[in-house]
């Protein structure tokens, strides 16, 4: 057994030093006391591992030394010594937390085997302590583990809804954009067929360059959904140029010119004297500018600005802005409209047209815009300030490395 603290506690003097030779005797370190309150005084000052107390003192009795001890120290061994064996106050102490009752006379024996089942007692209710805390702590993590996994799920299941709603959306949207132009091609060779004796050659024209329209329509339909695919494979763009920036600017302002003048849409573009070098994929990065571009068209109500801005960003960047002063894009939509097939606007406000005001779309150019400028290493964000409030779209690209000379 390890070298025990005990603590003595009896007011008969000889019984303290008979206890104390006892202690000595079996190696352990020993303290003796005559009355309660010296007993209490010693618990408070250090921790004993074994207590023995008398039962009848005149100050203090046993019972309340006890159970002020063990309010200090809860696993300390309490044995309790009487002078008579009564079954009501060995109740009482085991009750208050004594591990033993022994009433004199005593043997050495009794004594050594009481201290040291009490010991092993404490040994065992410390371990149980420390298995409690132990489960309690696997609680705590496992009630924080469950938790954040009821967290993840809310947020899997809200992530779910939201898919949902979109796949919803996406199926409204399929249905109009691609039934439109079919629409539109059936109806046209529909009418070609039943008149087709008595049709003029201007008849013929018209109505064959209607039921074009429907299939550059749906061409534009199955090439998007095509090129969001291969984009979203994420292989490296291979057909890379050194570009000037200013170029590509120029071929999206000749692309949209006439719409711009239809739509009595004012349009300011400012650009750089200097070329403005990117190494891209020329096409792209042209279809990337005009995704954004013809939104702008295509948000914007008739006579209203357009404003587009390329220019150096800084010495590494180059940055093209295209703000306008349409519909905007409300806050808590922003970050979604780079998402395939979302939409900000009902379906049910779609307009037909590529570029009429508010004409409607399959919710693919930005993700392909997005997806392109992300794959020359630069990045395209949106600043609105709501609904009805113009959108201002800001790509950035990477410029060419200047050599040392400067070339
Ligand atoms: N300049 C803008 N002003 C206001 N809303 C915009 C603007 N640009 C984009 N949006 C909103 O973002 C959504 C997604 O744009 P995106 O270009 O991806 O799709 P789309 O124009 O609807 O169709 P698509 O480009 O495939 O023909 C649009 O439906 C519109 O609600
Ligand atoms: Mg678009």
């Amino acid at each position: 057994m390890d070298k025990l603290d005990v603590l003595v506690v009896d007011d008969e003097a000889y019984v303290c030093l008979m206890l104390e030779r006892m202690m000595q005797n079996l190696n352990f370190r020993v303290e003796t006391v005559n009355d309660g309150y010296s007993a209490i005084e010693k618990a408070d000052a250090r921790d004993f591992d074994v207590v023995l107390c008398d039962i009848n003192m005149p100050d203090l009795d046993g019972l309340t030394i006890l159970k002020r001890i063990k309010r200090i120290q809860p696993y300390a061994v309490f044995i309790m010594i009487s002078g008579y064996s009564s079954l009501e106050s060995a109740l009482k102490a085991t009750e208050l937390g004594a591990y033993d009752y022994l009433v004199k006379p005593f043997s050495f024996d009794q004594v050594r085997l009481s201290i040291h089942r009490g010991i092993e007692n404490k040994k065992l209710l410390l371990a149980n302590r420390r298995l409690l805390e132990d489960v309690q702590d696997m609680n705590k993590c496992l009630e924080r583990k469950v938790e954040e996994r009821t967290a993840e799920l809310r947020k899997a299941y809200e992530q779910l809804k939201e898919l949902d709603a979109l796949k919803s959306n996406f199926l409204d949207l399929i249905s109009h954009e691609v039934n439109s132009p079919i629409t539109l091609i059936s109806g046209y060779l529909d009418l070609l067929k039943r008149d087709i004796d008595n049709i003029s050659k201007e008849e013929l024209c018209r109505l064959l360059e209607g039921a074009n329209q429907g299939t550059i329509r749906l061409k534009k339909i199955i090439n998007d959904v095509m090129e969001l695919i291969t984009l979203e494979a994420g292989k490296p763009f291979r057909n890379l140029h050194k570009i000037d920036l200013r170029k590509v600017l120029e071929q999206n302002i000749l692309r949209i010119k006439d719409t711009i003048r239809e739509r009595s849409l004012k349009l300011i573009v400012e650009r750089p004297d200097e070329p403005l070098l990117v190494m891209g994929d020329a096409s792209r990065l042209q279809q990337a500018f005009h995704n954004v571009i013809n939104n702008a068209i295509k948000y914007t109500p008739d006579d209203k600005s357009i404003f587009i801005a390329l220019k150096k960003a800084n010495r590494n960047q180059a940055e093209l802005m295209i703000a306008d002063e349409g519909i905007g894009v409300p806050r808590h939509l922003q970050d979604k409209i780079f998402h395939p097939f979302y939409e900000a606007l009902d379906i049910k406000h779609h307009s037909s047209g590529e570029t009429k005001f508010m004409g409607g779309g399959m919710g693919l150019g930005l993700p392909i815009s997005h997806k392109i400028i992300a794959g020359h290493g630069g990045e395209i964000s949106l600043k609105s300030k709501g609904y009805d409030k113009g959108s201002t779209f800001i790509i950035r690209l990477p410029l060419v490395k200047k050599t040392a000379k400067g070339k």
